[in-house]
């Protein structure tokens, strides 16, 4: 008894315990959880949401950041954006890929092709540095999954019940629409801003999506299919790098629930074999094992 009221009153302690100030050195703001349409075993991702977040990706992100494990045609590949063949491939094209050494031992550019991979805007890591005070941006193809952040007593055991999976988006979402002014007391090198969600927060990348800078009316209409906010950039985006990090998500998440579901019926089909095989023991005229 007295271990359960211990038990219950460390819970509670838990639960109560404030969730951080953002500005003592080394703390960082705990992301806020968000509702994605592809958490839970049954999620799934939301084709257009995804196809926002590359536009968003397009237009925000791709000056600095490469996709090198995605390769154009997954774009086209059925359980991502899924945009049209067409449209990769003229995408594809926008982008200068070194190649070679040709004929006579030159290296040369070409357009890009379905088969090409994403590459980073910087030549080489060095250049991405000098470009960005020092600190290359890294390549976002799997950060979703990379990064996360503590959870902490008891959700860790919770998480476990309720499938919870999203750390590494909850993250990048709230980083994105993080930044603001620093505190007064805290100096920031040129080059530097202020971001409460940064481990760290203090960040090299500056603040790129505001509100209404990304279109989201297509050709020919004259009102967005989603609001034009900061607040939906960040979710579209982070969903789309959900999509980078694990392209086959959907496909997992089937599979998983499909060997359950045969697992069930085994366990049943294995149950009524062993009653028929060992139901005989021990009746009349049955014959019986002897040692
Ligand atoms: C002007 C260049 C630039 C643009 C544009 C840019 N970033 Fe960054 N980003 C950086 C740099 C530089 C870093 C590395 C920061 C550091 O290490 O301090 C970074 C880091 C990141 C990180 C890693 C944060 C971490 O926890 O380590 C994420 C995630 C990220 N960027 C996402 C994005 C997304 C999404 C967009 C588009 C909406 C974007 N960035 C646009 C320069 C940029």
């Amino acid at each position: 008894m007295k271990k359960t009221l211990l038990l219950a009153g460390a819970f509670v302690a838990a639960l109560a315990m404030p969730s951080g100030a953002a500005h003592a050195a080394g703390e960082y703001l705990k992301p806020p959880l968000q509702d994605w349409s592809f958490s839970g075993p049954f999620g799934t991702f939301d084709r257009e949401q995804l196809q926002r977040g590359f536009l968003v990706f397009r237009q925000a992100c791709s000056s600095c950041h490469g996709l090198e494990y995605v390769s154009f045609r997954n774009l086209a590949e059925a359980g991502g954006p899924e945009f049209s063949t067409g449209q990769v491939e003229a995408f594809a094209a926008e982008f200068r890929i070194p190649d070679g050494p040709d004929a006579s031992g030159e290296m040369f550019e070409r357009p890009g092709e379905l088969s090409d991979r994403w590459i980073s805007p910087f030549r080489n890591e060095r250049e991405a540095a000098a470009a960005n005070g020092g600190k290359a941006p890294p390549d976002l193809s799997v950060m979703a999954k990379a990064r996360t952040f503590e959870r902490g007593f008891p959700w860790f055991i919770t998480d476990m019940f309720t499938q919870y999976n999203e750390n590494g988006v909850d993250y990048i979402a709230a980083f994105l629409k993080g930044f603001e002014e620093p505190p007064a007391d805290m100096e920031i090198a040129a080059g530097n801003y202020y971001n409460p969600y940064y481990p760290g927060q203090i960040v090299a990348m500056p603040n790129v999506l505001f509100d209404g800078a990304i279109s989201y009316t297509p050709e020919g209409a004259n009102r967005p299919v989603a609001p034009e906010t900061v607040e939906q950039y960040a979710k579209d985006v982070t969903a789309f790098l959900m999509w980078t990090a694990e392209p086959h998500l959907e496909q997992r998440k089937r599979i998983g629930f499909q060997v359950m579901l045969f697992l069930i019926v085994f366990a049943g089909l294995l149950y009524f074999t062993k009653k028929k095989i060992w139901g005989r023991l021990g009746e009349d005229g049955a014959p019986e094992f002897r040692a």
